[in-house]
C-alpha cells in the first residue's frame, strides 16, 4: 500500500515536471497547476489543520516519539505552520531556529527522518492535499534533510 502510494507520488512528480509547457490543446484532464503551492495547499487554516494532524501522527508514532517527549508542542505547531506557509510561498516569516540549530545533537537518522515524513504525507492525504501538491511540499522540505540527519 505505501509502496503504491510512493508510486504514485513518484509519478505525479514525474508529470508536475513533464506536463508544463504548451503542446496540443485537447481537453485538459487535470487543471492547470499555476497557483502557487500555498495556495493548493489551502491556506493558512489548511495548514494548520494538517500540521495537528502531523503531530498527533509523530505522537503516536513508536518509531520517533521518544525524540518529542520535551517539546513545547504548542511552540513546535507554530513554527512548523510558519515554515510550510512561507516554504509554499505563504504570506507567513518562519521566525525560529534553523534546521541545523534545531536538530543539532539530537542523533536523528535516516529512518527517523523517512518516519517523520511519512507522518506528514499521512496528515497531507487526511486533508484532502492532492498527491502533486504532497509531492512538491514534501520535495521542499526533503532538501532539508541534510541539516536534520546526524545520525
Ligand atoms: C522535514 C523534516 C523536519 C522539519 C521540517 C522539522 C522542523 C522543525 C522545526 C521548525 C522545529 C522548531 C525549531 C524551533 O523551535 O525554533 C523543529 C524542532 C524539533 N524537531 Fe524537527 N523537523 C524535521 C525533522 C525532524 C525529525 C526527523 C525529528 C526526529 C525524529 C525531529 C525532531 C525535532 C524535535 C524533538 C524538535 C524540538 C526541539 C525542542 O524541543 O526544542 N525533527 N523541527
Amino acid at each position: 500500500m505505501r509502496r503504491g502510494m510512493i508510486a504514485s507520488l513518484v509519478a505525479a512528480l514525474a508529470l508536475a515536471s513533464g506536463a508544463c509547457g504548451g503542446g496540443q490543446t485537447a481537453t485538459p484532464t487535470t487543471p492547470a497547476r499555476d497557483p502557487a503551492l500555498y495556495d493548493r495547499l489551502g491556506r493558512i487554516d489548511a495548514i494548520k489543520e494538517v500540521v495537528d494532524d502531523f503531530l498527533a501522527n509523530v505522537q503516536a508514532d513508536a518509531r520517533i516519539n521518544q525524540y518529542f517527549i520535551a517539546t513545547d508542542v504548542p511552540h513546535l505547531r507554530q513554527m512548523l505552520s510558519d515554515q510550510i506557509c512561507e516554504a509554499s510561498g505563504g504570506p507567513c516569516k518562519y521566525t525560529g531556529k534553523t534546521m541545523r540549530e534545531a536538530h543539532t545533537g539530537m542523533g536523528v537518522t535516516k529512518d527517523d527522518f523517512a518516519a517523520l515524513v511519512d507522518d506528514l504525507q499521512k496528515a497531507l492525504a487526511a486533508n484532502g492535499v492532492a498527491e502533486a501538491d504532497q509531492a512538491d511540499l514534501l520535495k521542499a522540505l526533503g532538501a532539508l534533510e541534510g541539516d536534520i540527519v546526524s545520525g
